[in-house]
């Protein structure tokens, strides 16, 4: 097991939403609030960055190199999470890092930002072992981080996050769980927390990027790999119901989805993205509205940043 390098305030609060419940109309609507992590505004990623420095510290690395989008949340939690640990940082960065609010984040954290000038996400993860390589044979020990952290020692934040929330629930038993999928690390670590503990809930994996049969196999073996890390049960595959939101493209939303955020920002105050949040958060509606006296848990996973950009663009063109 990895040493933890400790970032986050935890437990993150979970909390009901009696407002939201009373407009919708439905039954209880459990959150867990990663959004209030409280290591700059890096929502779930702030977990697996935890083990991923631990790691990277053990091995002596003085430079983290990783890879993502102009958006990504991960790429600027981890040059922030660098930085306090005492480590540079670089970022592979397909796309245009120019306005990108994320981006700056990481530059304001002291990140060199590499561009590829390209619109490539899968080469990026090649791209940053290169450099990662290259600085190493130089004489600068650097380690490489995968898009997103979703390694099998990333995975392990979310095997400890399965554990707090059991503690939370204290015996109270949700009918599903529901929290978006992007690079899978953090459904994966959870599924492998949640049979190590015993907790025996199904786990909902809302797809934003990728068809549910690719998103299955590898979420299911990086869960796998993060169990046998921990030396416990592999978690039941069974355990895992993906549901395709991939819908009108990668950080685009339905209008139902835009209607939900919407209701969630004006009963609770909040803010949800349009890449992750929103779409988890309507997929944890239809289950309650589906079986309505059920309680679902739906985990609010961060995306604050993208969030608040998004209103501050949508209102040049309307009025939310
Ligand atoms: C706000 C937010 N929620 C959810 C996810 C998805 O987590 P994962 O990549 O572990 O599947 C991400 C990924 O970057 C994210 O930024």
């Amino acid at each position: 097991m990895t040493p933890r390098f400790p970032l986050a305030v935890l437990p993150t609060p979970l909390v009901e939403a009696p407002r939201l419940s009373a407009a919708l109309g439905c039954g209880p609507l459990l959150v867990k609030r990663d959004d209030l992590v409280g290591f700059g505004v890096a929502g779930n990623k702030a977990r697996p960055l935890e083990h991923l420095v631990g790691a990277a510290r053990l091995a002596g690395a003085q430079v983290l190199v990783t890879g993502g989008g102009p958006g990504s949340n991960f790429c600027a939690a981890a040059a922030l999470a660098a930085r306090v640990a005492g480590m540079r940082c670089e970022i592979v960065l397909w796309g245009d890092p120019e306005g990108a609010p994320n981006v700056a984040l990481a530059r304001a954290a002291g990140a060199c930002v590499r561009p590829t000038g390209r619109s490539d996400r899968e080469e990026v993860d090649a791209l940053a072992a290169e450099r990662a390589a290259e600085l190493t044979a130089s004489g600068t020990p650097a380690v490489a981080v995968p898009r997103g952290g979703s390694t099998a020692v990333g995975a392990l934040g979310f095997a400890d996050a399965a554990a707090e929330l059991a503690a939370q629930l204290a015996g109270r038993r949700p009918s599903a769980v529901v929290l978006p999928v992007g690079s899978g690390g953090s459904v994966a670590g959870l599924l492998a927390g949640m049979a190590e503990c015993g907790l025996d809930v199904p786990v909902v994996g809302v797809s934003v990027s990728r068809p549910p049969e690719s998103v299955r196999a590898s979420v299911l073996a990086l869960a796998r790999e993060c169990a046998a890390l921990r030396g416990t049960v592999p978690p039941d595959p069974a355990q895992l119901r993906l549901v395709d939101a991939r819908g009108p493209g990668f950080g685009r939303t339905t209008a139902l989805e835009d209607e939900r955020a919407r209701l969630a920002l004006h009963t609770e105050g909040w803010l949800l993205d349009t890449t992750y949040g929103a779409e988890a958060f309507s997929a944890a509606v239809d289950l309650l509205l589906a079986h309505p006296p059920d309680p679902v848990l739906w985990w609010h996973t961060g995306g604050t940043v993208p969030a608040v950009a998004h209103i501050e663009t949508a209102q040049r063109g309307t009025t939310p």
